[in-house]
């Protein structure tokens, strides 16, 4: 479904990303890895043209996606989770869900309803507003919301930063079992290599920009130098 080539990303005159190469079929769900200032943001911003300056090829559902807007990829089932979150802070809950259907274009989006009911720490904060829920409540918030649109392939950026143990489990069952009812395909970045591997069935590697490992989690823990090398754990 998606397949990156030779992908690299530009601030300026600064090379951030160098020659990636990444691919996940449909429904598939991989895993990035990487340190603060890897490169993880720079990598799903670039998949979604919001933001950096790209050269290489990368194909959605076998389409050079090439200068196509940002809009026009989220109509193909595209969806970014950016560490921003942007959540509407003058919305609810439900109604920040609501909103995220116009995206769909088409295809199937879910109810809001269901959405809340999949995401079972949202629900009691279906009437609260965006502006009043604590950091970790906004990023549940933009995680749900991002199915609400039907996504094919969802991007998400770390988000698990700054949430409790017990909320990332839940949050890894609920993202787990909702791309598997909904054959939603996930491009996870992270840090942390518990919800990764719980999420996930194969990562990347990245280190500056470069993508210094790709297989399966078997494989990453036969090579226990990776973590210590690319992870500061
Ligand atoms: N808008 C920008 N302009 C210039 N340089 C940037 C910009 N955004 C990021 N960078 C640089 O690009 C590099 C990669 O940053 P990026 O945000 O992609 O890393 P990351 O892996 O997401 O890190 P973190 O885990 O801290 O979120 C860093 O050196 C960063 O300083
Ligand atoms: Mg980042």
């Amino acid at each position: 479904m998606l397949e990156v080539a030779h992908l690299d990303a530009f601030y300026g005159d600064g090379q951030i990303l160098h020659a990636i190469a990444l691919d996940a079929a449909e429904g598939e769900r991989v895993a990035v890895l990487g340190r603060n200032g890897a490169g993880k943001s720079t990598l799903l911003k670039s998949l979604m043209n919001a933001g950096p300056r790209v050269a290489g090829a990368i194909r959605f559902d076998g389409r050079l996606l090439a200068e196509m807007p940002s809009y026009r990829r989220a109509q193909l089932g595209l969806a970014l989770v950016p560490e921003d979150r942007r959540i509407y802070s003058h919305l609810t809950v439900l109604e920040n869900i609501a909103i995220a259907r116009y995206g769909a274009a088409g295809r199937k989006a879910m109810e809001p309803r269901q959405i809340l009911e999949r995401f079972s720490m949202l629900k009691p904060l279906e009437e609260r507003y965006g502006g009043q829920l604590s950091g970790g409540q906004q990023q549940l918030l933009a995680v749900g919301r991002a199915f609400a649109a039907g996504p094919r392939l969802l991007l998400l950026d770390e988000p698990t930063e700054g949430l409790a143990p017990v909320i990332v489990e839940q949050m890894a069952r609920e993202i787990a079992a909702i791309c598997d009812e909904e054959k939603v395909g996930l491009v996870l970045c992270e840090q942390n290599i518990w919800f990764a591997r719980a999420c996930t069935s194969r990562l990347y590697l990245i280190d500056t920009g470069r993508i210094v490992f790709s297989g399966g989690w078997d494989e990453f823990d036969r090579n226990a130098d990776l973590k210590q090398r690319y992870l500061a754990v």
